[in-house]
């Protein structure tokens, strides 16, 4: 198949928006991550999708619509917090789960009797949304257990060959997927943390919890968003993360965290180390930092993931620098734990699963 590389200039659309039409396959630019959409009413597009993408048909698809009212049409029960959601975020980074009609086909819902919808706050993918008059079943457009894509030639890397086209609207602003939040629970519940927070979710609505798969991950317990699995968004080499954790001695704990620096060379020092060892075994070595502290590394095996400072830079950067991980071919990867005050759930989340939760404690005793 010959995928097209298309622009979000309106004759674009259109091109794309026909393909929509026609059952075909276009990934197109959301502010979170590139998607692979596909007309969500249709089940011949969702198994499209999922051949496309090489996943099991068994993990749902979202829903992405334009339009409050395509809510009422694909959902069988719309509660007050739904309502107070979609007023206080939409268009934007958040999904919400609701019980699903007929309407839709169990293919786009991976068999599941509820519905997973989005409004995206990004130009391009309303205007295809609109164009189409398609509600777009997208899941991120990566091949499945690849890192989701924040540019298109992320998308193309993936998909080239496999669909009909790919909207170029650039690097996306946030680089993480969406807040998922389940709202047929009796506590609406979030599965997957995203730019939008709890807290953020707490002012609208009051109490929400959290999947507690995501609070203590265990592979023989089944996550609610079938997709939030043990290990995901990996790359091909072996990352593991390197984080300090106060040791249990109060005394030698208050000599160490009084100094943050302390901490930051015990950890770069596990590093150095653990790079000397695989670079001696002939292993490709990289290491994954913040800006901040790439300084505390050799040059030329430091790939940077923003700073620390801002944690929207280091989720807008992550999933690029796990691909250029692979692209440069590492075989042994080592990240700083990259827990920061901003937004840190959400991209520990994601480093988690890409070091199939892998990691490496460093304290004072060790
Ligand atoms: O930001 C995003 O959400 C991106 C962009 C393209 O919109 N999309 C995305 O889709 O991340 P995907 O398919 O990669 O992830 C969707 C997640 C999966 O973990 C899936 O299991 C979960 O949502 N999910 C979808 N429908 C669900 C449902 N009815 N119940 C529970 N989880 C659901
Ligand atoms: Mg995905």
């Amino acid at each position: 198949m010959n995928t097209a590389i298309l622009t979000t200039e309106y004759n674009d659309i259109q091109t794309a928006a026909d393909i929509l039409k026609n059952g075909g396959l276009v990934a197109f630019p959301t502010e979170t991550v590139y998607g692979l959409g596909g007309n969500a009413l249709s089940p011949e597009s969702s198994n499209k999708i999922y051949a496309a993408k090489g996943r099991p048909s068994d993990n749902p698809l979202i829903v992405h619509i334009a339009d409050t009212a395509s809510v009422y049409e694909i959902a069988a029960n719309v509660p007050d917090t739904a309502k107070l959601l979609m007023e206080a975020f939409w268009p934007g980074p958040l999904t919400i789960i609701l019980p699903k009609k007929d309407v839709v086909p169990d293919e786009t819902t991976g068999g599941l009797k509820t519905v997973a919808i989005r409004m995206p706050s990004h130009p391009a993918a309303l205007d295809l949304i609109r164009e189409s008059g398609v509600l777009i079943a997208a899941p991120s457009a990566n091949t499945s257990g690849r890192p989701s894509p924040t540019t298109a030639d992320h998308v193309i890397e993936d998909m080239n060959g496999r669909i009909d086209a790919i909207i170029d609207g650039g690097p996306v602003g946030i680089g993480i997927e969406s807040t998922i939040v389940d709202l047929t629970e009796e506590i609406p519940t979030i599965l997957r943390p995203g730019f939008v927070t709890k807290k953020m979710l707490e002012a609208v609505i009051g109490e929400v919890s959290i999947d507690r798969t995501l609070i203590e991950p265990d592979p023989n317990i089944r996550p609610k968003a079938p997709g939030m699995k043990y290990t995901h968004y990996a790359p091909s080499g072996e990352l593991t993360i390197v984080e300090y954790k106060e040791s249990n001695n109060s005394e030698q704990m208050d000599k160490i965290s009084a100094d943050q620096h302390d901490t930051d060379k015990m950890v770069a020092d596990k590093i150095n180390e653990l790079l000397q060892e695989g670079t001696s075994q002939g292993k490709k070595v990289v290491i994954l930092s913040p800006e901040e502290h790439a300084g505390l590394y050799p040059k030329d095996s430091v790939i940077t993931v923003g700073s620390m400072g801002e944690g929207v830079t280091v989720a807008a950067r992550l999933y690029a620098a796990l691909r250029e991980c692979d692209k440069i071919g590492s075989e042994l990867i080592y990240s700083e734990s990259l827990n920061l005050s901003e937004l840190g759930g959400a991209i520990m989340n994601r480093l988690l699963k890409a070091a199939g939760h892998r990691v490496i404690y460093v304290s004072s005793e060790s």
